[in-house]
């Protein structure tokens, strides 16, 4: 037997012994350590540590990302002459309006760089083949230190890069404070794309958050419908959020067990990066994320594997096996994942917009969790989906882009939502067309039961006046008011 996969199958043997298929996000940070403890022995047991030779820099670079769970390198990975490479090839290739390319793998984009939606991702494929990349994320001064940082031989699972574009919103959760649940320990590395100062999106990473001796690191996550995990953090850790902000070609490497959020561009930036991520096995993320579905060339990326010290100690060999290892893509995309049921995309407008197949779907937040793979079946056509949904109160689209369009003009607000909370002693609901500035002071109130949704202006002000809520139709204008 290959003693590569002898790794895997022991991991699985020892998780199968706790009760776990390598999902991560069931357990508290703490918890996560302990299990990595254990992983990391079964792989040190097969695969021979050697703890690389650092050079002084790359030494500062393992005791800050000890220190603090994040390193920053100033010097930048890649020089303008291959920034302006990737740039070229990649303007020319199409992405998917998602932060996975395969949760909206139906939707290619044409023209990413003209792109007027959010988020949008390349596939492994397009990655493999595009210049620099690999060689990055494979050379000596990445592996040495994220391998002397987790104490073993690391398990390389995913690659992206996303494109993040200016926004009034948040658009995905990652965009919310998290812990990665990928792997029981691993290490990301991300390379800014383009010039990130503190209005494009810059990484937020809470300094410290990757330890063990705060109370948020016994705090496990919550898992709601759909598997959605959300972490949850005491207050008073006191976490330092730092926003990491850098020219073009630079990057840094974290520990993604700790607290960090991707931030929202302002209006006109953008933020493109490049991830990389090192674990220490087989995980449920490398599974969902289902890279060779894209049909990637093994060969392509093995020879671009830039570390001949590794290959010489065989480590290359454990560290990209997955994306080095033959596999056969017909039987790939056979594969379902998470990725092929109802993807929740975003919350726009009072609205969930869900993806599944070629359609999208918005269902009112009030509505709570729906399955719409109960109504509709993936490959339904337009106009199939449509009738099926005509009796329920869930809006249908081939364009993501025109139906939240559609929603902001036609049915925002379906029912009261909370937009802002203490803003100058009020707190911010919107209702339909309306926005309201609710006193703290009168407590809690239900507006439903004050006003409707087809109410006009005049009745709106009649029925909250005495309460001393103000309405107003523009967002900003009820906070220019208040503030
Ligand atoms: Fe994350």
């Amino acid at each position: 037997m290959n003693p590569k996969k002898e790794v895997d199958i022991k991991i699985s043997k020892y998780l199968a012994s706790i009760g776990n298929t390598y999902e991560p996000f069931h357990f508290s940070l703490n918890e996560k350590l302990e299990h990595a403890s254990e992983i990391k022995r079964i792989v040190n047991d097969q695969i021979k540590f050697i703890a690389p030779e650092l050079t002084p820099n790359e030494s500062d670079h393992l005791k800050k990302i000890e220190k603090t769970g994040i390193t920053q390198f100033d010097t930048p990975f890649l020089d303008e002459d291959q920034l302006s490479d990737i740039h070229s090839y990649l303007s020319k290739q199409q992405a998917y309006p998602a932060h996975i390319p395969y949760y909206d793998k139906e939707h290619p984009i044409r023209h990413p760089y003209n792109y007027k939606g959010q988020i949008l991702s390349f596939d492994t494929k397009t990655i493999v083949e595009a210049p620099h990349l690999i060689n990055l994320l494979s050379s000596r001064k990445i592996l040495n230190v994220v391998t002397h940082y987790l104490g073993t031989t690391p398990t390389f699972f995913d690659l992206n890069i996303i494109f993040s574009f200016g926004g009034e919103e948040k658009y995905h959760e990652t965009q919310h404070f998290h812990r990665d649940h990928d792997d029981f320990h691993h290490c990301l590395l991300m390379v800014y794309l383009n010039d990130v100062d503190m209005e494009s999106g810059g990484h937020l990473y809470a300094t410290n958050s990757h330890q063990e001796a705060h109370r948020s690191s016994s705090i496990a996550p919550t898992i709601g419908a759909n598997n959605s995990v959300t972490d949850t953090y005491d207050h008073t850790d006191n976490f330092v959020m730092e926003t990491v902000i850098g020219r073009r070609g630079t990057g840094f490497i974290s520990d993604a067990n700790g607290l960090h959020a991707g931030s929202v561009p302002a209006i006109g930036k953008r933020r493109m990066i490049f991830w990389a991520r090192y674990g220490l096995g087989e995980n449920y993320m490398w599974k969902h994320h289902n890279h060779r579905y894209w049909g990637f060339s093994n060969r392509t990326f093995a020879e671009k594997v830039n570390n001949q010290s590794y290959s010489k100690n065989c480590l290359n060999g454990h560290v990209f096996r997955f994306f080095t290892d033959s596999y056969d893509v017909k039987e790939a995309r056979s594969i379902s994942t998470k990725g092929d049921g109802c993807m929740r995309k975003t919350v726009k407008y009072g609205w969930n917009i869900g993806v599944y197949g070629k359609n999208y779907f918005a269902m009112k937040q009030s509505d709570g969790s729906v399955a719409i793979e109960d109504y509709v079946e993936r490959d339904d056509t337009l106009e199939a989906a449509r009738k099926k949904l005509s009796k329920n109160d869930i809006l249908v689209s081939d364009n993501e882009l025109e139906l939240i369009e559609s929603i902001k003009i036609h049915r925002p607000y379906p029912q009261v939502t909370g937009i802002l909370s203490d803003q100058n002693g009020y707190n911010i609901a919107a209702y339909g067309k309306n926005f309201f500035a609710v006193p703290q002071s009168i407590g809690a109130i239900n507006l439903e039961e004050i006003v409707s949704l087809n109410d006009d202006r005049t009745t709106l002000i009649n029925k909250t006046q005495h309460l001393d809520i103000i309405v107003h139709e523009d967002q900003k204008s009820l906070l220019e008011i208040i503030l």
